[in-house]
């Protein structure tokens, strides 16, 4: 009895403790996982990106420039920088302030690539971006963190703030088709309180790819791709890494 006890208290209270480093622990895993990143990720983000070239701004000073407004939800770590064109002008929505130096730290890296604006705050409701006035909206692994009931709002809100012939491009980690081994401990693991509060709120078993097509948008185009790794399955990375293997990449209209 008192075993149990002691047992309980003594998982709770590193949970606690935990707690309080939990985002800046994440945002250095995600560093971890993304500095090399695996090249079937980089080939299927390089070929979705291309089309960023033939984007003409509905922004009238912009378009004079041959420039367009490109705003990423969520940059992390900033994993994308080298896949947007040079005549891109970047704004990014990040409501996370831990991960703001590895977010530095990558964006030294293209210093050519102007950053017009880095919001604070949610997609969901992000009151500091116009609405139609942005050309591309960008995520990337991020609706994954998106809890369910806010998803729709999440993807109003990116068809708001696009101009009338903008592009949502989306590359994100889904679940595997129902009825696979992997697809059920994806279901087991959001069952469970611990997996989401170690991932900082990760749903390993979302369609986004179906959330996209439900919220309206005039086209969606989505592929889905599995992606491998050669980290070792029991390490931290490999096991995470083989967990989220199932990726959609795809463009939508408004
Ligand atoms: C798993 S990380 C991915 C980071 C990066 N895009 C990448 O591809 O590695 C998820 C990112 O989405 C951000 N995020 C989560 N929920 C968000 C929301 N509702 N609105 C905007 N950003 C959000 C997190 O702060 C984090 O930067
Ligand atoms: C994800 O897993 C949870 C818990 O097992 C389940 O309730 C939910 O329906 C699953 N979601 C999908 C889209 O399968």
């Amino acid at each position: 009895m008192w075993f149990i006890l002691y047992t309980v208290g003594f998982v709770a209270s590193v949970l606690y403790v935990y707690s309080f480093f939990r985002r800046r622990l994440f945002a250095s895993f995600m560093e971890h996982i993304t500095s090399k990143p695996s090249p079937k990720i980089t080939a299927m983000k390089k070929s979705l990106f291309e089309s960023m070239k033939e984007i003409v701004s509905s922004d009238p000073e912009s378009k004079r420039s041959g420039r367009f407004r490109l705003l990423e939800i969520g940059p992390g770590t900033g994993t994308n920088f080298e896949f947007y064109p040079s005549n891109a002008k970047l704004s990014v929505l990040e409501p996370d302030h831990s991960f703001k130096d590895y977010f530095a730290r990558n964006k030294q890296k293209f210093p050519h690539l102007e950053l017009e604006n880095f919001y604070e705050g949610w997609a969901q409701d992000m009151k500091q971006v116009r609405s139609g006035s942005i050309d591309a909206v960008v995520c990337t692994r991020v609706l994954c963190s998106v809890p369910v009931r806010k998803t729709g709002p999440f993807l109003a809100e990116v068809k708001r703030v696009l101009a009338p012939k903008g592009r949502f491009y989306f590359v994100e980690h889904v679940g595997d088709r129902p009825g696979t081994i992997l697809r059920w401990i994806q279901n087991a693991l959001r069952a469970t309180f611990l997996y989401g509060f170690l991932t900082c709120g990760c749903i390993p078993n979302k369609s986004t790819d179906e959330d996209v097509k439900r919220a309206g948008f005039s086209s969606t185009d989505a592929t889905r791709f599995h992606v491998e790794t050669d980290a070792p399955v029991w390490t931290l990375k490999g096991f995470f890494l083989r967990l989220i293997a199932s990726h959609v990449a795809g463009v939508a209209g408004k």
